[in-house]
């Protein structure tokens, strides 16, 4: 791995077939990475490998469900055959809906629970074995939910403020290893499903630009951009870091969320 120029480089993306973490795939792509790509539905990885092949990447993927270990051991076994060791792991996948706490049921916030910070454990955890030792780099993909307590967002706030302490803490436990491991954290970024549910009509989206220094949303390829850096050599000394890639509007606190 070199730079940016990721030829002879593995990378697994966990909730890659849409959104920001294709996104990531295809920027890793373009540059010459090979890409195994997993989430829940075979037909949207399937269409989401086809697009980054039309492209000319290197890609495959298969359905696995980041709540259940075994798929990920089975997912991690057909990719590493293909590819080898991983050099990169994205682990991205989430589930979010605006919802007070009076309004979701226990399942409702279990479930977000599950798939972002369970999943993002059972991602690391078991990827572990197939991750190159000296060399690899974890990237998990936050939110400011972690760090911002915000209304209508409970089940995320809680999921994603654990996903950064796996992050700290992993990064500490496998130092050792060679494995740097990040927390990417978006802040709101255009033609996202995560901003369709969050942000449903436009004067949501409105008050959303307002929060944001920069007055604007961000785009897939700047998120992207952060996501390669922090996986290339050029971070090779960061590890353990919560990084924002959000026109500044963490530093606006939390939010009311709520359309209406
Ligand atoms: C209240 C809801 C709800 C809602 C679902 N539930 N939607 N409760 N309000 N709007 C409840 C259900 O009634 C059920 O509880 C429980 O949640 C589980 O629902 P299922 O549909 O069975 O779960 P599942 O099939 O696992 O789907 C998970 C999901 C779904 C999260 C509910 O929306 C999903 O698949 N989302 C993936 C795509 C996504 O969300 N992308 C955006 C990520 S953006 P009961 O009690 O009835 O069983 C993001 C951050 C963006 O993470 C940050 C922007 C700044
Ligand atoms: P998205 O397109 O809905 O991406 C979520 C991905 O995760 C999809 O590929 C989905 O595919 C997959 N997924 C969901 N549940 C899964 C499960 N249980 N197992 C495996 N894969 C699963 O949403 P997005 O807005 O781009 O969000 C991507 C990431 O960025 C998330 O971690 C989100 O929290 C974070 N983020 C987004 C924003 C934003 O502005 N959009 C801001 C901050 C953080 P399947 O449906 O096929 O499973």
């Amino acid at each position: 791995m070199n730079e940016l120029n990721f030829e002879n480089t593995s990378v697994f993306v966990a909730g890659g077939s849409s959104g920001i973490n294709l996104a990531i795939a295809e920027a890793f792509a373009a540059r010459g990475a090979r890409l195994f790509l997993i989430s829940r539905s075979e037909e949207r990885v399937d269409a989401a490998v086809a697009g980054l092949r039309e492209r000319g990447g290197e890609a495959r993927g298969c359905a696995a469900d980041v709540r259940d270990p075994a798929a990920l051991e089975a997912a991690y076994l057909q990719a590493t055959e293909w590819f080898g060791e991983i050099d990169v792991l994205i682990s991205g996948a989430a589930g979010n809906f605006l919802a007070g706490a009076l309004e979701m049921s226990c399942n409702a916030f279990k479930t977000v629970i599950d798939i972002d910070l369970l999943g993002t454990f059972n991602v690391l955890r078991c990827g572990h074995a197939f991750l190159r030792k000296p060399g690899a780099s974890v990237l998990n993909i936050s939110a400011p939910q972690a760090f911002n307590p915000t209304r209508y967002q409970v089940h995320a706030c809680a999921a994603k403020a654990g996903v950064d302490m796996v992050t700290r803490v992993l990064a500490m436990e496998w130092g050792g290893h060679g494995i740097r491991i990040n927390s990417l954290v978006p802040g709101p970024i255009g033609d996202t499903e995560g901003i369709r549910r969050l942000a449903p009509n436009e004067a949501a989206l409105a008050r959303m630009r307002e929060t944001v220094p920069l007055r604007r949303l961000g785009s897939l390829a700047e998120v992207a951009n952060m996501a390669m850096t922090l996986c290339s050599p050029l971070a090779g000394f960061v590890t353990g870091a919560v990084l924002t890639v959000d026109g500044g509007s963490s530093l606006q606190g939390g939010r009311d969320l709520k359309p209406e």
